[in-house]
């Protein structure tokens, strides 16, 4: 069966929760769409309005960020719970920003995704290299050990529902974006790791986002590639743009 694509924009920390209903309101006929699962993975504050005016619509709304733990002393966290209270259906684990700026871990990244899946919620767990990395000729390496570790004591049944973003670092708002070449080569490569790890049909099911400057233009191209399933989108979800993205084809 044909694996049906996800395209998730990546808020990041823009819009206050009045400007997030003003821009949703604007994209929602733009985005409304059968062929592809729409997301909107937003700030927290925003994702209380962003349910509320979501309602009615294609779009699921995601989180950017969670903790591991299930409730307590953990100042300024959010918990699972509180997310899949408030309506949340995915949530963004690992993002390279968070590695780079807020010291997290493959280690953590891994307890992120089994608690997740505790809550019933979709991770979309992101991976990449730096430009050091590639330049160095590793890129493979490294992604297939922070796949490894993110899904260290994920079953097979979970895994399968997954998500991965393949983000290569050199190309997040830099508007380099990766050829359709080296995001194919690297999606198909993690796909490969996950059938090493499970099994052909996990690999089968499992869906891997493109990140990295992805634009209206350069959607297309990417999202044809076998191995790629979508995008995680970052600027161009700000924009009417992603309007178009969502609608690729
Ligand atoms: P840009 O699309 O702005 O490059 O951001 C990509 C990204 O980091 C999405 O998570």
């Amino acid at each position: 069966m044909a694996r049906r694509k996800i395209i998730a924009g990546n808020w990041k920390m823009n819009m206050t929760p009045s400007e997030a209903v003003a821009l949703i309101e604007k994209l929602k006929p733009l985005v409304a769409t059968e062929n592809a699962d729409v997301v909107f993975c937003v700030p927290a504050i925003d994702i209380i309005p962003a349910v509320e005016a979501v309602k009615g619509t294609n779009i699921g709304i995601g989180a950017e960020n969670m903790y591991f733990e299930e409730k307590g002393a953990y100042t300024g966290e959010i918990s699972p719970a509180m997310l899949t209270d408030a309506g949340v259906k995915y949530v963004i684990i690992g993002h390279s920003e968070r590695r780079e700026y807020f010291a997290e871990t493959d280690e953590t990244v891994n307890k992120k995704v089994l608690k997740a899946f505790e809550h019933g919620l979709t991770p979309i767990i992101c991976c990449g290299e730096s430009l050091t990395q590639r330049e160095q000729g590793i890129t493979i390496d490294w992604i297939r050990q922070q796949i490894k570790i993110a899904f260290l004591n994920v079953t097979a049944e979970q895994a399968g529902k997954a998500v991965i973003a393949y983000e290569p670092i050199w190309a997040i708002g830099t508007g380099k974006v990766a050829t359709t070449e080296q995001a194919q080569e690297v999606c198909a490569a993690i796909r490969a790791c996950i059938a090493e790890i499970y099994d052909d049909a996990t690999a089968a099911a499992i869906r891997i986002q493109y990140g990295g400057s992805v634009s209206a233009a350069s959607a297309p191209e990417l999202f044809a590639q076998a191995d790629i399933d979508g995008g995680l989108v970052g600027g161009a979800s700000l924009k009417e743009d992603f309007g178009a993205i969502v609608n690729w084809q």
